[in-house]
């Protein structure tokens, strides 16, 4: 449904700037344009030089004010000074769409799409367009640059968007340009103490609005981060490419969406849809051959030191071991196994280099035709791994055949790898041969692209890990299922330090705003290589299952240590992955967070809080369940004598009968969680 309006107002100014060039007679103007309930609105100007601005506000009040916009160039002058802007009439579009899973089964795509055209005065006389999305919850906009005579080739150095907070406050934010990529514990400080930091970037204003800057739908570009510039203003920095230009691109193209997730509190951002509606509709066709999943593998005891993925006598991936994980897959209902080390490469100098492996040959202790047919014969989906060590050039010669490979053996997921350090990737050079690049540079955008596409064609599903940032692109790919891009559950195994009992509270608001996260929850063997083991208890364990998001969730500890605790393994067992309704309850950025999501399949819900090291007592208004019905809650809470540094594993698992005009009082342990599933009993008795 498209309905067009007219909401749009512009004005001419008269001033004229100071320094202006004397044939510069003003080109002051302003235009300005709401979301569709008002919520937000936009102000585009020119100033006295025809610089372009965008400001932000929402019910009136300063969100960001004026901002820079345009591009620097490295073979010709900048596109920003003497543009004259011309603004259209918004055009509201209002439209429900289905994902083929997800934390939701419809999102509603509602918002003021506004085009406002810039054109040089003099001189090269070049064009472009800002294109904005006003949503009520956020805001996107993208540079749209046409196909002109003076403008083909596009060599942008540098963006010159700014983001200009209006209020002083807190920022939640992980450093760029820093060797470990993505995987860097979350610093919370003033706003005008950030340095460069990765988007999602999450900031509370004194007031207590909430913004995260991020974006969106980003595809053959350069992923950005954000530069504070002076005071609260940030500017775009984007990644480098492999030559003076961070993207080359032929008009015409888009940049991706530079977004705004603008919200009264923290639980608005999660609920927010922003980022998968500024991406285009599925372009891959069916699906269906993917099936959401939860999945054991051969992979924590590598972690923990027990088991190599190299070959000798600790190599995990051996065929008794694989086929008794899919044994207990089978007893116990998981979708699939994955296992690491399958494959000859691991034995030499892998991390950062990636040139020994194969994606065909499995090591001689690996019948992997065996496996994946024992795994048939049970229901159960061999997971397939590529590690490449940051080596997309290798990879790439060899990907196809790596998935003709699973594609045979029946095999529809795949675990990506690209460990490295940070700017030690590699791709095709100039001369045909790999050269060093950035995991977020333009070239391993295009790499990423390529792998998604490559696997869709052999109904393979991808979930990769040292990725490329999350920007949405799910809706356009769904085989794109989920992806690490933070610190995961590993570095509670070997990390100095591991993850800090906030770190989950600090992801919801941050990293996940981006889209889904394998981030293999389930751990009950608290005693790992980490000085403080895991920093949660068995009950936060559970609770993660359903606060982050994944249609693929591993049950990441050893088998061993499932068997000796069938109680809470229970909660793992029965915990759903597909969702049709995600509510979250409540939340504080870095402090706590209370989910509850339905089925997809079935009419049941589930509810997951988590804590920082702070103990909480959380109400939780059961107003989500069908009023109608009575439902048998099967709650896992934390003991009373739980304690993240003392009795993790105290879990009290009970079973209530409640209805949805019940609130339950949820008592968080200090580094604790609390997981409930609500199985639908019959109707409630008036
Ligand atoms: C890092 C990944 O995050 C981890 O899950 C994997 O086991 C190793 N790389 C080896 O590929
Ligand atoms: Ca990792």
């Amino acid at each position: 449904m498209m309905q067009r309006r007219s909401f749009l107002a512009l004005s001419g100014v008269s001033a004229l700037a100071f320094g202006a060039p004397a044939r510069a007679q003003s080109m002051a103007n302003t235009a300005r344009a709401t979301s569709p309930g008002g919520v937000l609105s936009v102000e585009v100007s020119t100033d006295g030089d025809g610089r372009p601005t965008y400001a932000v506000s929402r019910l009136g009040r300063p969100v960001v004010l004026p901002s820079w916009l345009g591009l620097l160039l490295t073979d010709a002058p900048k596109l920003e000074r003497g543009m004259v802007m011309t603004a259209a009439e918004p055009v509201e579009v209002d439209d429900t769409w289905e994902q083929p899973w997800g934390e939701r089964r419809f999102v509603r795509n509602h918002y003021r799409e506004w085009r406002i055209s810039f054109a040089e005065r003099w001189g090269l006389t070049r064009r472009f367009d800002i294109v904005f999305r006003l949503y009520d919850d956020g805001i996107g906009f993208r540079y749209d640059i046409p196909n002109q005579p003076g403008l083909t080739t596009v060599r942008i150095a540098a963006e010159l968007t700014e983001f200009n907070l209006a209020e002083a406050g807190t920022a939640w934010w992980i450093p760029a340009w820093e060797w470990n990529r993505e995987e860097y514990l979350y610093n919370r400080t003033p706003i005008d103490a950030v340095g460069s930091a990765q988007t999602p970037m999450t900031v509370r204003n004194e007031s207590g609005l909430h913004v995260s800057i991020h974006e969106a739908a980003l595809i053959d570009y350069a992923g950005m981060n954000l530069r504070r510039a002076e005071g609260r203003k940030f500017r775009a920095q984007l990644t480098p490419g492999l030559t003076s230009a961070a993207v080359v691109r032929q008009t015409p193209f888009t940049s991706p969406w530079r977004t705004l997730q603008i919200s009264d509190t923290a639980a608005g951002l999660v609920e927010s849809s922003l980022i998968l509606n500024l991406n285009a509709p599925n372009a891959i066709g069916d699906v269906s051959w993917f099936k959401p999943m939860k999945y054991i593998g051969v992979w924590w005891e590598m972690h923990l030191d027990l088991k190599t993925w190299g070959s000798g006598p600790k190599h995990g991936a051996t065929t008794a071991n694989a086929i008794r994980h899919i044994d207990f897959a089978a007893e116990h209902g998981f979708g699939g196994v994955l296992v690491e080390g399958w494959n000859v490469g691991w034995d030499g100098n892998w991390f950062g280099d990636g040139s020994d492996y194969s994606f065909t040959q499995p090591y001689p202790d690996f019948d992997i035709e065996a496996v994946a047919a024992h795994g048939r014969a049970k229901g159960v989906q061999l997971i397939g791994h590529h590690e490449t060590g940051g080596n997309a050039f290798h990879y790439e010669q060899q990907m196809d055949a790596g998935f003709a490979l699973y594609e045979r053996l029946g095999m529809h997921a795949v675990k990506t790898g690209y460990v490295a350090d940070a700017g030690g990737a590699q791709v095709a050079g100039p001369e045909g041969g790999p050269v060093r690049a950035w995991h977020e540079s333009q070239p391993m955008a295009q790499h990423h692209l390529r792998v998604v596409e490559a696997a869709a064609k052999h109904r393979v599903a991808v979930n990769a890990h040292e990725p490329f940032k999350d920007t949405g692109l799910r809706r356009t790919y769904p085989n794109m299922i989920s992806r690490e891009g933070a610190r995961g559950m590993e570095f509670s195994a070997w990390g100095q330090p591991g993850n800090p009992p906030e770190h989950e509270a600090n992801l919801v608001f941050t990293r996940l705003l981006a889209g889904p996260m394998d981030y293999t929850p389930g751990i009950f063997g608290i005693k790992t290589r980490s000085p403080d083991g895991i920093a949660t208890t068995w009950a936060k364990q559970l609770a993660l299952y359903v606060v982050i998001y994944s249609p693929v969730q591993m049950a990441a500890d050893l088998l061993d240590n499932y068997e000796a605790n069938p109680g809470p393994f229970q909660f793992i067992k029965d915990v759903p992955v597909d969702w049709a309704e995600t509510r979250v309850l409540n939340g504080e950025i870095g402090d706590f967070v209370t989910i509850a999501r339905k089925a997809r399949d079935s009419e049941v819900w589930a509810l997951g809080a988590v804590t920082d090291e702070q103990p909480r007592t959380l109400s939780a208004p059961l107003s989500f369940l069908d009023p109608g019905r009575r439902y048998r809650a099967e709650i896992y809470r934390d003991g009373p004598d739980a304690d993240w540094t003392g009795r993790r594993e105290s879990i009290v698992i009970e079973q209530r009968e409640v209805t949805s005009d019940q609130a339950l009082t949820l008592s968080l342990a200090p580094g604790g969680g609390q997981a409930i599933r609500f199985v639908p009993l019959g109707r409630a008795r008036r």
